[in-house]
């Protein structure tokens, strides 16, 4: 018999969260669900493995998920309520809203292929999300259809929230004049099924990698195959770089797809990220077009900024305006992406108003010295 987890119970951040119990494990950590008694509500919470504890790669890698998450705003994207470390034996910790249903590997393996009608939207929603990450410098970099959460819960079906970031990179583009540059030549991380070529050689890496990967994914989902035929992981980094993806409709015989989405999923797979869409935006229109499904209002990307925490405090974090006694999040803000849509519009605004006012000044200047 295998002994019991010593999380199972505990309590974090002063009895604010209680762990209950485990919903998977991953290379870093595990994910927990937590019971939040204050407000009689629920919890994810990933706890980095205590052997792994140690080792300041895996801790800096941690902080550096809970960091960039903690910039994303958009609903499809898992909210982040607070981080940090445990004041008693320094566990570190990452709280998050609760999700009910599946990762997209298990719902592909549960239900077999998706049909394009299905599997479209989802990878839009995802697309909208990255979106956002790109637009405030964040590099996925780890998508796969186990960190592409499908949920069910507050009347939604397949609501998308992507998930684990953590092996994301602020891009050089964005960092502060004399912060540290993490990306590192040479380094390979990743997912070799879904790595994009200049990924699997280790380069250094922008949002078009995330899209090739993106790809990937859903090449998977519709066909349950992968790109390429290859026996090992090392097999499929070098098919990543060197073979043309077998096209859609070759992978499943017997099966037809809309041939505007071969192309599509082909533009995304090229080989050279100059030849592939260059914003998850824009791959996701081709692929709603490709398939016929115009955008709907929830997917329009937002692009409100949200409060940064400081690095370096040991204690928690709340990345957001949501206290971590804040209730849940369960039903999918709306309001964000549209408040933030009409952003130009008020803009323009206030651009008439100054003018006007500019134009009332200037007459009653003219009027007090004609006068005199
Ligand atoms: N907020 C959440 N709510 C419910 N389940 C979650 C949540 N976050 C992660 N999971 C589950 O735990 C698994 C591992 O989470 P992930 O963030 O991908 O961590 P890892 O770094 O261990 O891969 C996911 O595939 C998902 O099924
Ligand atoms: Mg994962």
């Amino acid at each position: 018999m295998r002994a019991p987890d010593p999380l199972i119970g505990r309590d974090l951040l002063n009895g604010q969260f209680q762990i209950v119990r485990k919903i998977g494990t991953g290379g870093m950590g595990a994910v927990y669900e937590a019971s939040q008694p204050s407000v009689n509500g629920k919890v994810a919470v990933k706890i980095l493995h205590a052997k792994l504890a140690n080792r300041k790669d895996l801790v800096s890698r941690f902080h550096r998920e809970a960091a960039a998450m903690s910039h994303l705003t958009h609903p499809n994207t898992v909210k982040v309520l607070v981080y940090g470390e445990d004041e008693k034996d320094g566990l570190l910790y990452i709280v998050m809203e609760y999700l009910e249903g599946k990762n997209l590997n298990q719902t592909v393996r549960a239900e077999g292929p998706l049909p394009a009608e299905r599997a479209i939207p989802l990878l839009v929603q995802s697309c909208h999300a990255l979106q956002e990450a790109h637009e405030k410098g964040i590099v996925h970099r780890d998508l796969k259809p186990e960190n592409i959460f499908i949920c069910n819960q507050g009347g939604m079906k397949d609501y998308v929230k992507v998930l684990d970031f953590g092996l994301a990179k602020v891009t050089e583009r964005e960092m502060r004049p004399g912060s540290m540059i993490l990306t590192q030549e040479g380094m390979v991380f990743g997912t070799p099924e879904f790595m994009s070529p200049e990924q699997a050689q280790g380069k250094t890496l922008d949002a078009r990698s995330d899209i090739y990967s993106l790809a990937v994914i859903l090449y998977e989902v519709l066909t349950g195959k992968l790109p390429f035929d290859a026996k090992s992981p090392m097999e499929y980094i070098q098919l990543h770089v060197q073979k043309e993806p077998i096209t859609l409709s070759a992978r499943v015989p017997g099966k037809t797809f809309p041939p505007a989405l071969d192309a599509v999923i082909a533009k995304a797979l090229s080989k050279n990220r100059d030849d592939r869409y260059q914003t998850a935006a824009e791959f996701a229109q081709a692929l709603q077009q490709a398939v016929g499904q115009g955008p709907t209002s929830h997917q329009i990307s937002p692009t409100a900024h949200s409060p940064v925490p400081s690095n370096g405090s040991p204690s928690p974090k709340a990345p957001e305006a949501a206290s971590p006694a804040a209730p849940l999040a369960h039903a999918m803000p709306a309001a964000a992406p549209a408040a933030a849509a009409s952003k130009g519009g008020v803009s323009l605004v206030y651009v008439i108003l100054a003018f006007v006012l500019g134009i009332a000044v200037a007459l009653g200047l003219a009027l007090f010295v004609f006068k005199r």
